[in-house]
């Protein structure tokens, strides 16, 4: 019988991370569990390891720290059992542009862009080389609204999108896959830790519901799935007419509308 790859999950002491990490070991998948708790992700292990009867290697990793970034980098390249990459870990912004820190901002956008950016990097070369593989990438829809305020948050999410897509363009041809998921509000601690009671958004998908989507969408190999998103044609309309923009782009002069007067 084949062996399943083994599943690399950053952020999983918590919320989708961890959700993640019980629907692959239900599916018999060793797994590598990362996050900066170690006493959680010991207890998830422990739990996972005893239903599931499969390994969990625990790396705890604050993935904003350069060496414990490049110290997982050295896992993704060296580990040929780790076939799947779940790039998950990820930080929501706290209040507006005008009252950010330069710390927090460094903090959002390393986690949630260079960390996802390096992890991805690192893996990719070796499955390319086997032909075989997954990365899946956590963005948000928050990406496709700069009418929420999160401009941070969100501009992180949209490099997700954006990485997701770029690398399926370069990757699959190579028999990788590549996954962005986008989930709307779901029942975890990033609100919590951003400041906001879950409790007071209007609707709010639990994470579990969210999980299983995004593994419907994985098992189908789709590129993108957004799972709060009912009407799947708005995501067909939007690509189509980002195309469409593409193909109206004339590289040697500027449009007429942008012509000095003279
Ligand atoms: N929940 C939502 O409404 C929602 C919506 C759209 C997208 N998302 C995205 O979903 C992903 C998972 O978030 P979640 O909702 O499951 O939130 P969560 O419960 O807060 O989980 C975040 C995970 O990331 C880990 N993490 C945070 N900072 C880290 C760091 N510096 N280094 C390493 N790990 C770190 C946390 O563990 P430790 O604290 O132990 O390190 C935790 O395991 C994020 O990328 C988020 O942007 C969430």
């Amino acid at each position: 019988m084949k062996t399943l790859p083994t599943v690399l999950i950053t952020g999983a002491s918590s919320g989708i991370g961890a959700t993640y990490a019980e629907r692959f070991a239900r599916r018999g998948h060793d797994l590598v569990v990362v996050a900066r708790d170690k006493a959680r992700l010991e207890a998830l292990a422990a739990r996972l390891r005893s239903e599931c009867k499969v390994a969990v290697d625990v790396m705890q990793a604050d993935l904003t720290k350069p060496g414990d970034l490049s110290a997982l980098e050295t896992r993704l390249r060296d580990d040929a059992r780790i076939g799947i990459l779940i790039n998950n870990a990820g930080m929501a912004q706290t209040k507006g542009f005008l009252e950010q820190t330069a710390e927090g901002i460094d903090s959002l956008i390393t986690l949630n862009t260079t960390a996802v950016t390096r992890l991805a990097a690192a893996v990719a070369p070796r499955l390319a080389q086997s032909g075989s593989g997954a990365i899946v990438n956590i963005g948000s829809v928050v990406g496709f609204a700069p009418e929420f305020g999160m401009s941070i948050y969100g501009a992180s999410k949209a490099f997700v999108l954006f990485l997701s897509q770029g690398l399926n363009i370069e990757l699959a041809p190579k028999g990788v896959y590549v996954q962005a998921v986008v989930p709307a509000a779901t029942r975890t601690e990033i609100w919590e830790r951003a400041g906001v009671d879950v409790n007071t958004l209007p609707e709010v998908m639990e994470v579990e519901e969210l999980v299983d989507a995004a593994l419907v969408g994985f098992d189908r190999r789709e590129l993108v799935t957004i799972p709060p998103l009912h009407v799947a044609g708005r995501w067909d309309a939007l690509d189509g007419a980002r195309q469409g923009l593409m193909s109206d782009l004339r590289q040697a002069r500027a449009a007429e509308r942008y012509r000095p007067q003279v």
